[in-house]
């Protein structure tokens, strides 16, 4: 019996779903300058989408013209079905969070909440009763007559997101949500940030240029770069199915080695590595050309470090020194030389504790590296 896919999780697998966003051959110029580059994505409803990408790729440009606030230079965007080109911001279903968060300073908290329901004419009692689910959901209630400059940079947060939330947005639109926060506020209110959008059912669009935060939050990530996607992705796909050497660096850490695929057989390939001498047996289904060059990708975790060689050393082993060793408490990286000039990077969980106090594995050793013929991707471009 084949699988059930279940849609719901992920509609963008569903042929007969509808995507609530559809962006087409959208293109932005400043000048002859060219910040988004003729792209195209599709967001369903209820997910939560990162644009993940480095500093000035077009990240925020892009959430712009999403929100009304930046015309596309061409190319067009649908709403729900509807064609945002003559739509102004005010007039569509989404709701834009700031990457500064752009409270006003000299209102209080509660105020900052209410302001978009004011601005819209809504009822006192209604704006009273809003504003109060609101405080509550995103747990300001005790801070609700302080100022923004009385709150910390997690609390402002958290009135920007209200704020946002308030007018009952069908997508919010976050640029850098949570780049203000140090690492352990961050990590918990990407959980926050995950729980409420699955409350309220919205559609987030959560621009970032942390990849691991990407990788927490999203349904899908688009990874960015130049005004282009380079792909677009699970987080396991885009991390253990990249796209090409970019995205492979770009989204956690790879060793990457390039080599000429000497081998192209039906249920596997052999890449021949020069520089170190490696030869990849690789089992997952693929086929490229013999004589073509490649890369090959091994993320760090996957590398199995022992000072005894494995079984079998004419395919997906190296030997090499420790030339460092990281210890991170939860795991060490080593970074083992090969030759004179590679180093490779493996990461290796510490399931037990040393009894003498010494590392299994010190420093100037002498190691193996071995992978499963599963583990390394091989990349075309
Ligand atoms: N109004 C503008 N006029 C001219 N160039 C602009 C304008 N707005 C953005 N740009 C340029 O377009 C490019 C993309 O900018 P954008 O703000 O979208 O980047 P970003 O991916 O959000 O970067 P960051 O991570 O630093 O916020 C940048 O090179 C930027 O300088
Ligand atoms: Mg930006």
């Amino acid at each position: 019996m084949s699988q059930q896919i279940d849609y719901n999780d992920r509609p963008w697998l569903d042929p007969d779903a509808e995507p609530f966003i559809k962006v087409q051959s959208v293109s932005k110029h400043f000048g002859d300058f060219t910040a988004v580059d003729s792209v195209d994505l599709e967001i369903y409803k209820g997910e939560l989408f990162c644009l993940l990408g480095g500093s000035g790729c077009g990240k925020t440009t892009l959430l712009r013209m999403l929100a009304g606030f930046e015309t596309p230079s061409s190319g067009s965007i649908l709403i729900d079905g509807i064609n945002m080109t003559d739509v102004p911001p005010y007039e569509r279903p989404v709701n834009m969070m700031f990457q500064s968060y752009a409270l006003f300073p000299h209102m209080t908290v509660e105020n900052n909440v209410a302001y978009g329901l004011k601005r819209d004419g809504v009822a006192k009692m209604e704006i009273a009763q809003r504003v109060e689910e609101m405080l509550a959901m995103v747990e300001l209630t005790q801070f609700r007559k302080r100022k923004p400059h009385q709150l910390s940079g997690g609390q402002r947060q958290r009135v920007a997101l209200a704020r946002a939330l308030i007018k009952q947005p069908k997508m919010l639109l976050l640029d850098e949500p949570l780049a203000a926060l140090d690492k352990r506020l961050r990590e918990q209110t990407q959980y926050e940030l995950m729980n409420l959008q699955e409350k309220l059912g919205v559609t987030f669009v959560v621009v970032t240029h942390d990849q691991e935060e990407a990788m927490t939050l999203s349904t899908r990530i688009a990874v960015m770069d130049v005004g282009r996607f380079q792909q677009i992705g699970t987080p396991t796909e885009i991390y253990e199915f990249p796209n090409s050497r970019l995205v492979a660096n770009f989204i956690g850490n790879a060793n990457m080695f390039e080599g000429r695929v000497s081998e192209n057989g039906t249920d596997h390939v052999v890449v021949e590595s020069k520089d170190p001498a490696c030869n990849f047996y690789i089992d997952h289904g693929m086929s490229i050309q013999e004589g073509s060059k490649v890369w090959v990708a091994v993320r760090p975790e996957k590398i199995k470090i022992s000072k005894q060689p494995p079984g079998e050393t004419s395919t997906n082993s190296i030997k090499g020194m420790v030339g460092d060793i990281g210890y991170l408490g939860g795991t060490s990286t080593y970074r083992v030389l090969i030759g004179d000039q590679r180093i490779v990077e493996i990461t290796s969980p510490n399931l037990n504790r040393p009894k003498d106090g010494n590392p299994p594995i010190d420093w100037d050793e002498e190691v193996y590296l071995s992978w499963e013929p599963s583990s390394p991707v091989v990349l075309t471009k």
